[in-house]
């Protein structure tokens, strides 16, 4: 499974709080991914949303393990355009809060988690988790800003996992991201290196 997948859509969960749902251990529905934010974004917010109609809003009715999630979600919103409309929008909105967060790049590397400034992107992570899980979701005035907010926490959440060589030194999903003002480990200084010297004459 594609771990930054697995991240958002774990993210999903905790953001969405879906407690009951095992957000760990699930069919892997989406569709194929091309790795831009957008459409891993698209992708993870489709599975949580078929997780959601197949455990919650319909129980049963689904079959999960040959229903992918594109599937489930035009069967449920079949009966209900008007539905289907509001979560367009919603989608929509989430993905505009990425743009966000790529505009935000210009006032400071920890966006982008660059530049060695990854502790501060992960503060920065922790503190707009706070900021959305503190907004009221009853209020619908409020929700479009919810999910700007979230699409800008996702943008720098997928970065720390293309940014960084977390992947390439065999780290996986990690938990602390976002999570906790300390990731659990050190992170390398500025002017220490961390990648090898291409010395093979075929290295690039
Ligand atoms: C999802 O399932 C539908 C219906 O079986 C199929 O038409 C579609 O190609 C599937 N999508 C993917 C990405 O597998
Ligand atoms: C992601 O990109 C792939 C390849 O371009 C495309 O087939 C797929 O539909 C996209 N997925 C989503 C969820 O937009
Ligand atoms: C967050 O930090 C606390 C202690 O500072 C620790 O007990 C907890 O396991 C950490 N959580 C994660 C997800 O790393
Ligand atoms: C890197 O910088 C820190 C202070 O910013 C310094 O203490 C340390 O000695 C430096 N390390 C190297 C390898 O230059």
């Amino acid at each position: 499974m594609n771990v930054r997948m697995l991240l958002v859509t774990n993210l999903m969960c905790f953001i969405l709080i879906i407690p009951e749902i095992n957000c760990f251990l699930y069919v892997e529905y989406h569709d194929q991914i091309d790795f831009t934010h957008v459409n891993i974004t698209r992708g993870a917010i489709q599975d949580v949303a078929a997780i959601h109609i197949a455990s919650y809003l319909e129980p049963g009715k689904y079959d999960v393990v040959r229903q992918n999630a594109s599937e489930i979600i035009r069967l449920y919103f079949q009966k209900n355009p008007q539905a289907k409309d509001r979560y367009k929008i919603a989608v929509n909105e989430i993905l505009q809060g990425l743009s966000m967060g790529e505009r935000n790049v210009q006032q400071s590397p920890k966006y982008t988690m660059n530049n060695e400034q990854i502790e501060e992107g992960n503060r920065y992570l922790n503190e707009k988790r706070s900021l959305i899980v503190s907004l009221p979701i009853d209020d619908h005035q409020l929700l479009t800003a919810i999910r700007l907010q979230i699409g800008q926490f996702i943008f720098t959440l997928q970065d720390f996992y293309s940014n960084t060589n977390w992947i390439e030194i065999g780290g996986g999903v990690l938990n602390s991201l976002g999570w906790n003002d300390t990731l659990g480990f050190p992170v390398a200084q500025a002017n220490q290196s961390t990648c090898k010297d291409c010395t093979e004459p075929s290295a690039k």
